[in-house]
């Protein structure tokens, strides 16, 4: 990338209201609660985990063994190249969450001006605080694993459309349904699998904040969608269902494939080790199971924005919507 290709890489611009609320009366009854949680639950990332332990050498820090079970590749490596995979691949992965995180806390910095009311102002507030500590704690943990991967185009590009549209509501359901679902789901899953003590404490800490963010987004979309007009709900629905499209990992096409820079730096064959892991990789399935039947298409269909205009869709690319 040249220099100019880096800094428009770093930019995007766009046109967003701010809004006062001088109203000043309770609108989201159910944000009461979740604020006075976030006010209680705020941890600090420099003292909450243990940074004198050594990291990744006390356990795994992502149980290759698990994660690539079925795949053909993996049978056939050395002890040293999974050890040497492992550290970058769990190094890209976490790159991808620390990016993320960063996303979170820009997007909820616009919804504390966008969004209406000022009791989810109050609540957008917590979540830039909780993002920020985020942010810090991937970084330190990232940095002293290995060092920071890119951005996934895949997830620039979606984080990008979140910050640059003006509706306060499509950044609700892109960043906290459908980013944060995913690293909801992400997250637990590399609690499971990994024996690294430093990594399990951390991700308990940022799951706990994330449940929040999740129902925050919740909340405050199944309140406005209500009295949405026709045209917005579509907007919400087709991009929805675009974002779930490319984040369903079932083809060359589909899915974060920046992983392929590993691939490439142990000097294998990227393309063919991504379709052995769509095809073959157990935990793929049942991420993607997890993520989209278990997750994402049970609150998108809550919230009503899998209607029969965009059902087919979802049943075309193997997703099954929920029934009423
Ligand atoms: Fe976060
Ligand atoms: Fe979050």
């Amino acid at each position: 990338m040249t220099t100019a290709q880096q800094a428009a890489a770093r930019r995007v611009a766009y046109q967003l209201e701010t809004l006062w609320d001088y109203d000043y009366e309770p609108t989201h009854q159910e944000l009461e609660a979740l604020y006075e949680t976030a006010k209680k639950n705020q941890w600090n990332g420099s003292t909450a985990i243990d940074w004198s332990r050594p990291i990744g050498k006390e356990g795994p820090v992502l149980n290759v063994a698990v994660a690539f079970a079925g795949t053909n590749f993996f049978t056939r490596l050395t002890e040293e190249e999974q050890k040497e995979m492992e550290v970058r691949v769990s190094a890209w992965r976490l790159s991808q969450f620390l990016h993320g995180e960063q996303g979170a806390l820009v997007v909820c910095g616009q919804l504390v001006n966008s969004i209406p009311e000022l009791d989810a102002k109050l609540y957008a507030s917590t979540q830039v605080v909780d993002e920020g500590r985020h942010v810090e704690v991937f970084e330190r943990y990232v940095k002293k694993l290995h060092k920071i991967y890119p951005i996934d185009p895949l997830l620039k590009a979606l984080i990008d459309e979140i910050l640059a549209t003006n509706l306060w509501e499509l950044k609700l359901l892109g960043m906290q349904m459908l980013i944060e679902g995913l690293a909801i789901a992400a997250f637990n899953l590399m609690r499971r699998q990994t024996g690294d003590p430093t990594l399990s404490t951390l991700l308990d800490y940022v799951l706990q904040d994330e449940g929040r963010h999740v129902n925050f987004g919740y909340f405050a979309l199944r309140r406005s969608i209500n009295e949405m007009v026709a045209s917005k709900r579509d907007r919400l629905e087709d991009f929805a269902f675009t974002a779930c499209d490319k984040l369903f990992a079932r083809d060359e096409h589909t899915g974060f494939q920046s992983i392929k820079w590993v691939w490439t730096e142990m000097g294998w064959d990227a393309e063919k080790i991504w379709r052995d892991t769509v095809g073959n990789s157990q935990t793929t399935k049942h991420f993607n199971s997890f993520l989209f039947n278990d997750n994402l298409l049970p609150r998108l269909k809550r919230l009503g924005l899998i209607s029969e205009r965009v059902a087919p869709g979802y049943r075309a690319i193997g997703l099954v919507p929920p029934a009423e």
